[in-house]
């Protein structure tokens, strides 16, 4: 029986994928280094849930909510990165400076996606986009990569730098091994992720979803993002849409620190991502925390979306 070391050798890990792949250094080490933040949030997700450590911790101190010591990680990793100029959080008001400023690159996060689930012991996540320019001049135009990291029964992380999607899962030995490589969905799938109150929805997202409805979809909606992506990417189809609402016009997820990083890595997996009219990633953003509709998935049903939604 080969020992450990050397049966995980015919794996290809994260830093070697992206070698392979040619990936610019300072980017590779970025990536590699916000996915090993992954492994600590995890323990943190371990450490602080109630049903394990009480709310206080042993010294006494109030326990951060889970989002903001999430946030503390990834910015204390990025800080001695030496790659990152400035650091956007949903946890945070405005983009911060990192260091001197002179990093090549911008990130955005969503340090810690279904933090309301925590509790219930679903699987939630952690979302990253990677910027060249500013991440106010628009997606695909500064959007150089971007990362999920689920933490669910297994610790897996999905990446691209425009080499396409990837998976990757964290083994015993806290390396990232390569678990499915060039993710591609098919033309369309057969399940739907549906978000908000049916009560709030428009008369074309009714229309669309009872269409889906009579085509047969299962529904498959755990309300937290990022599982809910992860599995049209891994079932490779599907659709996840959080709409325009009555009472909230622009939806509940966020443009830049969700939607962008989504899109890129659904786009890159050969499926589309819209608001029901234009591109995720054509949509030049106005605000920090804008918020967007999104329409996510294989090709098909997105394209049915934009059909019903009149585009
Ligand atoms: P976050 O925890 O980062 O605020 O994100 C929560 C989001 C997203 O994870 C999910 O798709 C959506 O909230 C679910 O909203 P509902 O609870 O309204 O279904
Ligand atoms: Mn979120
Ligand atoms: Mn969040």
């Amino acid at each position: 029986m080969e020992n450990i070391s050397d049966a995980t050798k015919h794996f290809i890990d994260l830093r070697r994928h992206m070698w392979i792949a040619g990936i610019e250094v300072d980017l590779r080490r970025l990536i590699w280094q916000i996915a090993v933040t992954g492994k600590y949030i995890s323990s943190k997700i371990q450490e602080s849930n109630r049903k394990l450590a009480g709310l206080e911790n042993i010294y006494g101190e109030e326990q951060l909510a889970l989002d903001m010591s999430s946030d503390q990680i990834i910015k204390h990793q990025l800080e001695f990165s030496g790659f990152v100029s400035h650091y956007a959080s949903e946890e945070r008001d405005s983009i911060i400076q990192i260091g001197g400023g002179k990093g090549k690159y911008i990130v955005t996060a969503d340090p810690l996606d279904g933090s309301s689930l925590v509790n219930t012991n679903l699987a939630i996540g952690t979302i990253i986009a990677i910027h060249r320019e500013s991440i106010l001049t628009g997606g695909d135009k500064s959007l150089v990569a971007a990362m999920y990291i689920t933490y669910g029964p297994l610790i897996t992380m999905i990446y691209s730098a425009g080499n396409g999607t990837h998976e990757f899962v964290l083994n015993r030995e806290g390396e990232y091994v390569l678990s499915e490589e060039n993710i591609t969905l098919g033309e369309r799938g057969d399940i739907y992720s549906i978000g908000g109150l049916r009560r709030d929805w428009t008369q074309g997202h009714l229309d669309y979803i009872r269409y889906l409805e009579s085509e047969g979809y299962k529904l498959r909606y755990s309300g937290g993002f990022v599982p809910d992506i992860n599995q049209i990417l891994i079932k490779k189809g599907g659709i996840f849409t959080y709409p325009t609402l009555k009472s909230h016009p622009n939806g509940k997820l966020r443009l830049i620190f969700e939607l962008q990083p989504m899109a890129f890595l659904m786009e890159q997996a050969g499926g589309m991502a819209t608001d029901g009219r234009q591109r995720i990633l054509s949509i030049q953003p106005k605000a920090l925390d804008q918020r967007c509709p999104v329409y996510i998935g294989s090709k098909y049903e997105v394209e049915k979306a934009k059909a019903f939604l009149g585009d």
